[in-house]
């Protein structure tokens, strides 16, 4: 599979990456060990090199679990974490709420403060069982810290040898520029903002700026967690405690709108290639100028698999263009959707710009 440059960190991370967050099993509805050790090692079977996780994924779990799958295959892959939420630390401010078969009830704060980030990198280090990370990201942005601060920490981690690199995740292109600057002589070697041929707010200006600035882009929930693999039909039912059962974009007119795109542009492409809608999808997504790296979550080795395989895709010209044009008119940039008229209010814009295309 193509391997690309992250930033200027002298790593180089393959087009699709694995995304780890489900392996936490909270907010998905559990998750099984086993079978997450074996899709990440499903992954680098299959010539992924760019494994992203979180200690906030399962409160920990899923950092255990990439390291125990990267136990006997040391060296195969990039380890991407992240700092900076905390839900054993009620300083910052408050986040979000949450319940956890394994770490109970729990509120986690934003904390990007410098004593805050060392603590969580020693741990990170602890549970995935390496002397260093290759890529420390920023979860996301702490207002309540100076991103000066934050920046400080981050270089001096690198000094210190616990990590190779630093990036950030969900900034706008201002707290972008602020932390390069900051970070003085460490470069800033990528963003992971969420983008998918769904949700597209990133192309106005945050995707520029980085490719502008040779900062690599990870980007997340390229599949719409699962509702752009076209697997997900109307009877789809998610178990009790998985987060799509109160997405907006899970809601049956959504699921109806984005299927019958899919079913009409993408599902005959990918029938070309002798390829699925989902590889489809991410091979689109990892051919967008300024992309460099995709991150598929994979619960299973078969959909490892099955996501990694996107990385040899190449879709030409006139694909890529029809594929973009499937969804033009539909704005799920749920971002910016009309969130004053809620779900309703999301369904009469749906509609209206299906009515458009
Ligand atoms: N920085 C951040 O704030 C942030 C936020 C979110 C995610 N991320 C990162 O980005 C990664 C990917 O995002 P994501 O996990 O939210 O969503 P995603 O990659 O868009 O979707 C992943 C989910 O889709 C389903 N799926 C995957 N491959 C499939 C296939 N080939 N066929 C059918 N279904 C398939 C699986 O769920 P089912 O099998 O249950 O349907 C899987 O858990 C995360 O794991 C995490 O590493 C980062």
């Amino acid at each position: 599979m193509e391997q690309r440059d992250l930033g200027a960190s002298g790593l180089r991370v393959s087009a699709v990456g694995l995304g780890t967050w489900a392996h936490g099993g909270w907010a998905w509805g559990g998750a099984e060990d086993d079978e997450s050790v074996a899709a990440i090692h499903a992954a680098l079977d299959a010539g992924v090199t760019a494994i992203d996780t979180a200690p906030v994924y399962g409160f920990g779990r899923s950092e255990e679990l990439l390291g125990r799958a990267l136990r006997d295959r040391p060296g195969e892959a990039v380890v991407m974490t992240k700092a900076g939420l905390r839900w054993d630390d009620d300083r910052g401010p408050f986040f979000f709420e949450s319940e956890d078969p394994r770490a109970g009830r729990v509120r986690v704060h934003r904390n990007a403060r410098p004593d805050s980030l060392a603590t969580e990198v020693d741990r990170s280090l602890a549970r995935l069982g390496v002397e260093r990370i290759d890529l420390l990201q920023l979860h996301w942005p702490d207002p309540s810290t100076p991103l000066a601060e934050t920046c400080g920490a981050l270089a001096e981690l690198v000094r210190a040898g616990k990590v190779r690199a630093v990036g950030v995740s969900n900034f706008d292109v201002a707290m972008l520029e602020e932390a390069r600057v900051a970070l003085g002589d460490v470069p800033l070697a990528s963003h992971q903002p969420r983008y998918s041929l769904l949700r597209r707010g990133i192309e106005a200006d945050v995707l520029p700026w980085t490719w502008d600035h040779g900062v690599a882009t990870l980007a997340y929930s390229p599949l719409e967690q699962g509702l752009l693999t076209g697997r997900v039909r109307g009877d789809r039912a998610f178990a009790a405690g998985d987060q799509r059962n109160r997405h907006a974009h899970f809601a049956a007119e959504a699921r109806a709108a984005v299927n019958r795109g899919l079913d009409e542009v993408v599902a005959p492409i990918a029938a070309r290639h002798g390829a699925t809608v989902a590889q489809v999808v991410l091979a689109w997504t990892a051919a967008q100028p300024g992309v460099t790296c995709v991150l598929a979550g994979a619960r299973r080795p078969d959909q490892a698999r099955e996501n990694a395989a996107a990385g040899d895709l190449a879709l030409d010209e006139g694909e890529l263009a029809a594929v973009n044009g499937a969804f033009a008119g539909l704005d799920l940039s749920f971002d910016r959707a009309p969130r004053a008229g809620g779900l309703r209010g999301v369904l009469r814009s749906l509609r209206a710009r299906l009515r458009g295309r």
